[in-house]
């Protein structure tokens, strides 16, 4: 039987990262193979074009493209040898990342990005997608402690604005598929929200 896709979404500083131990345990527990991935990257080429995405300033339709580039690789050689073999895929972002960033950030036009979502996914799409939402000043609060902070990060909070609202734009119009996730309380909440989803599954 063919294996389940999980993806993560959330602004940066949204927390979601944190929650990829408990979830991989949550999915082992059922029995199932569980293979844990990330974008950008995912793969050697695609980590290679992560370094590029997060560290050098290029035009937003460049930045689509490596996107979806990085993806391409993704799905070949990893996520749908997976779901094809039954184990079940646990992405941290995925192509509503870039639906958010590239064209509610970036203000890449939508139709373009659909038009990459169809040929480098042909039918694959997420069967749950995690997103995890705080308020972008809660998340600015959480980037300014963070580590150097990468490209991304560095983003003013209206471009993080305009980042969450194009998330719950996208969750709004896939109900079936996403979760919303309030990480703006206590871990041990949030915690407890994300097992809830997950023991549905
Ligand atoms: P991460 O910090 O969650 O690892 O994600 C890396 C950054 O890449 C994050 O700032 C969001 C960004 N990103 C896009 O802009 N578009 C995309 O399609 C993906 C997958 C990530």
């Amino acid at each position: 039987m063919r294996g389940k896709f999980i993806t993560l979404e959330g602004m940066d500083g949204a927390g979601k990262s944190t929650h990829i131990p408990d979830i991989i345990k949550l999915l082992e527990s059922k029995g199932v193979e569980v293979i844990s991935t990330r974008e950008p990257g995912g793969t050697v080429l695609g980590e290679q074009l992560r370094t590029l995405l997060l560290n050098e300033p290029m035009h937003p339709e460049t930045e689509t493209l490596l996107m979806f580039a990085a993806r391409r690789e993704h799905i070949a050689q990893i996520i749908e040898p997976a779901l094809a073999r039954g184990a079940w895929v646990l992405s941290d972002r995925f192509t509503d990342a870039t639906y958010a960033y590239q064209s509610g950030g970036r203000g890449v036009l939508a139709n373009k990005v659909i038009e990459l979502e169809v040929w480098v996914q042909g039918n694959l799409q997420p069967d749950l997608t995690l997103l995890f939402d705080v308020p972008v000043e809660v998340s600015v609060a959480r980037l300014a402690n963070a580590r150097t902070p990468d490209k991304f990060e560095r983003e003013s909070a209206e471009f993080f604005t305009k980042i969450r609202n194009a998330y719950l734009d996208r969750a709004n119009k896939n109900p079936s598929r996403f979760c919303i996730i309030n990480s703006n309380q206590a871990l041990d909440k949030v915690k407890v929200e994300v097992k809830n989803i997950i023991s549905t599954l």
